[in-house]
């Protein structure tokens, strides 16, 4: 969906979705258009993340997370996975202390300990700097697949079950939900797609059940603040109902 009335005022905050996740899609066809590389599509992606990551802040969303980088990421070629790692550690650097002073948490989800060492260092020091930070959460999800996220539960509950800690009958929904990488932050209320695919490409399967989904032509790097606003704007006017009738 894309509507044209975008303009740069903030949404009312009574009305902002909680959580804000987004699958940034569409750098290498905004590279491709241009005649070239996809590495600087991904550049310009990532100057994206920093107005989404400040505006979100800014208009007081408390959670965000942006698909950096699925599992399925890995078979890309190695020139473009090192130009992608290369880019979060800038991202880190030139980040870190906005992220201080703007009282954000970093948070990661995914196989963190599948990162180049140096990459998982700096993610290491800016999560602890970061961590005693509340005004807003900003997840990043790397090396990240849902279905290995819920695989990984569902071990972790049979390992429960295996040492005699639970009966079968306790393995509910919620108690899965313990054991996701998501455990301490609430399901998204609105989930963001560009460059216009529609399908969700493996991202937070459990916790997009009851999600809105909002989908815009716009490539990543193309996405301004304004069409952000403007879609945050048009989120309040979707009826949600968990599988209920209409009050
Ligand atoms: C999808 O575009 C995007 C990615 C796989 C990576 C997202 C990375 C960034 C936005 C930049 C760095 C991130 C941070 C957090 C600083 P694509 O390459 O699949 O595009 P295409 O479908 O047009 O080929």
């Amino acid at each position: 969906m894309k509507s044209k009335s975008a303009d740069n005022a903030a949404p009312d905050p009574s009305e902002l979705p909680r959580h804000v996740a987004v699958i940034m899609d569409g750098n290498g066809r905004w590279a491709k258009k241009r005649m070239l590389n996809r590495v600087k599509g991904h550049e310009r992606g990532a100057d994206t993340v920093r107005t989404v990551v400040r505006t979100s802040r800014e208009i007081g969303i408390r959670y965000l997370t942006l698909y950096a980088f699925s599992t399925e990421n890995w078979q890309r070629p190695q020139t473009e996975i090192t130009a992608l790692m290369t880019l979060l550690k800038r991202f880190l650097d030139s980040e870190t202390r906005e992220m201080i002073d703007n009282n954000i948490r970093l948070n990661v989800i995914g196989e963190k300990e599948r990162l180049p060492e140096d990459v998982q260092n700096v993610f290491d020091q800016t999560l602890s700097a970061t961590a005693g930070n509340d005004g807003m959460c900003l997840t990043l999800a790397l090396s990240y697949g849902g279905r290995a996220e819920i695989a990984r539960a569902a071990r972790a509950a049979a390992q429960a079950f295996k040492d005699g800690q639970i009966d079968v009958t306790e393995i509910t929904p919620e108690y899965l939900s313990g054991f996701l990488y998501t455990a301490e932050i609430p399901d998204p209320e609105l989930l963001i797609r560009t460059s216009g695919e529609i399908r969700v490409s493996n991202f937070l399967l459990w916790q997009i059940a009851y999600t809105e989904i909002f989908v815009t032509p716009t490539l990543w790097p193309d996405f301004t603040r304004e069409e952000y606003l403007d879609i945050l704007k048009h989120f309040k006017d979707r009826e949600r109902r968990f599988g209920r009738v209409s009050s």
